[in-house]
């Protein structure tokens, strides 16, 4: 994928070592069945962070991200939310402390029109009051004339943002978003960089699993890098981007 001219990315934003992460991750490991898939993973996002999570396909992002939700049960270490342990509870739970989630499967109700899929999250909702169907529509100006249109009728790039926008109705304060630019056109792309963009003005803080460096690069101030379930670099993804060594190793393809 070429992003083309498209303008500078975000600077590498100073982390505020003072204030305590909203999300830390610390010694997780975590797995289906017997075969263990994250060895002792540890990571942190602050509050009003983009933080992306690389990693070729198989480095265990999704497993991570399903970890931190409790889809995946971790088997040993920690998650801690706003400094309270997670770990352990169950995803209805998680997701009411304002953690939103959103699978690389987009999981929308097909048979369920564009409305009636938005106002189902909202049902959800922390209600801090952040979020309405009107201020989604603003943010994905596609969606409002496709309100009534069936989620099966939808294109895939129209489901993604469908599914970025049922995560926006439960008002959450920390979004995990898996591979949200997987298949999606140039031009899709473009317009979703702009809208992470714009979701982080709204004191959402952003954790982006992800397999593509130049994607992440207009949107992440921050990058940890994965390999066979561990996190093998991390760093400001202005770093990272001339980060040769780095690159070759982990994720080129
Ligand atoms: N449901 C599952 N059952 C068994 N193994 C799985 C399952 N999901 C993922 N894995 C394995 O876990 C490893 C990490 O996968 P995943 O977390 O999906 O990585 P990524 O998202 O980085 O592509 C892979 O080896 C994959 O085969
Ligand atoms: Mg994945």
């Amino acid at each position: 994928m070429t992003l083309g001219d498209y303008p500078d990315p975000a600077p590498a934003r100073q982390a505020h070592t003072a204030s305590a992460p909203l999300l830390k991750v610390d010694r997780l490991i975590a797995g289906y069945g017997d075969s263990v898939v994250l060895h002792g993973i540890a990571l942190d996002v602050l509050e009003g962070e983009i933080v992306s999570l690389l990693g070729r396909n198989g480095a265990g992002k999704t497993t991570t991200l399903r970890s931190i939700m409790g889809l995946t049960s971790p088997r040993a270490g920690q998650v801690r939310f706003r400094g309270v342990e997670i770990g352990g509870r169950p995803p209805y739970a998680i997701a009411r402390l304002g953690i939103g989630y959103v699978p690389d499967d987009r999981r929308i109700f097909p048979n369920l029109t564009v409305e009636e899929n938005l106002l189902l999250a909202a049902r959800m909702s922390t209600g801090r009051g952040r979020w309405t169907l009107d201020r989604v529509y603003d943010l994905f100006p596609a969606l409002r004339p496709l309100r009534a249109s069936r989620g099966d009728h939808l294109s895939g790039g129209e489901q993604k943002m469908l599914a970025i926008g049922r995560a926006l109705m439960k008002d959450p304060d920390l979004v995990l978003l898996d591979e949200p630019a997987e298949g999606l056109a140039p031009l899709v792309v473009r317009h979703l960089i702009e809208v992470l963009r714009e979701i982080r003005g709204t004191r959402i803080t952003l954790l982006i699993a992800d397999q593509n460096l130049n994607f992440c690069r207009w949107v992440a101030d921050r990058a940890y890098v994965m390999e066979k379930g561990m996190i093998r670099a991390s760093g400001t993804m202005e770093a990272l981007w001339k980060d040769e060594q780095v690159i070759a190793r982990y994720l080129a393809v």
